[in-house]
């Protein structure tokens, strides 16, 4: 039986033709139209100003399994940022929806539960702590949750310069020390602030649900 990826498109207020641009690209791809976000595997949401980010906000509070693909004709690099630190797992152009949808399509007719949420923690035992608060080995790598001034991220070790383990590293003022040779890099992002490393640090989504912490181990 074939298996369907299921997608919701929400559209931008007054926004008919990109709608149906959106919606075809939806079509051409194989995946089934849905209006049910409990039952989407992905959202597809406009992204052209702050009040698109502030809904992609919004969205992802509400539905947070879900992948989210923020679509765009805007080169504005600090829109896309401000997006992904709202919660959108990918800004894509809005011409190259078709082509990222197949391929989601594709992968998830192979293997629906493709997205799989891992447990980090308990909440209440990291309650009111900073720095690392679980290191969970993973065959994605080391699944570190962190807390910094914000919400709780998810980095994945070990670190990119010579694979040392990042489970005792520094974290201060928002920056994590590696123990073996200092690189850093910035909790919120990942992104590498000091070598020797030469690459950030991937940054996985964390949802608190049924009184864990848990990581979305997207493709
Ligand atoms: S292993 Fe992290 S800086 Fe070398």
């Amino acid at each position: 039986m074939e298996v369907a990826l299921r997608v919701l498109i929400y559209v931008g207020t007054g926004d008919a033709v990109a709608r149906l641009s959106v919606e075809r690209a939806a079509r051409q791809s194989n995946c089934e139209l849905t209006p049910d976000p409990d039952t989407a595997e992905v959202l597809l949401l406009p992204l052209s100003d702050e009040a698109d980010r502030a809904r992609i906000s919004q969205v992802r509070a509400q539905n947070p399994r879900a992948t989210l693909i923020a679509h765009t004709m805007v080169q504005d690099q600090d829109l896309w940022v401000s997006a992904e630190r709202a919660g959108a797992d990918r800004i894509e152009n809005s011409g190259g929806l078709v082509v990222l949808l197949r391929r989601l399509a594709r992968e998830f007719e192979s293997g629906p539960q493709r997205q799989r949420m891992v447990p980090l923690c308990s909440v209440g035992d990291v309650a009111g702590r900073l720095g690392i608060l679980a290191c969970v080995q993973h065959e994605i790598g080391e699944l570190l949750l962190i807390k910094g001034q914000g919400k709780p991220v998810c980095l994945v070790g070990p670190c990119p310069h010579a694979a040392g383990s990042l489970a005792n590293a520094l974290i201060e003022d928002g920056v994590m020390t590696c123990p073996e040779h200092g690189s850093q890099f910035a909790i919120d992002t990942g992104e590498r602030t000091r070598g020797p490393a030469d690459e950030g640090l991937q940054q996985l989504r964390v949802v608190e649900e049924d009184g864990k912490y848990w990581v979305v181990a997207a493709p």
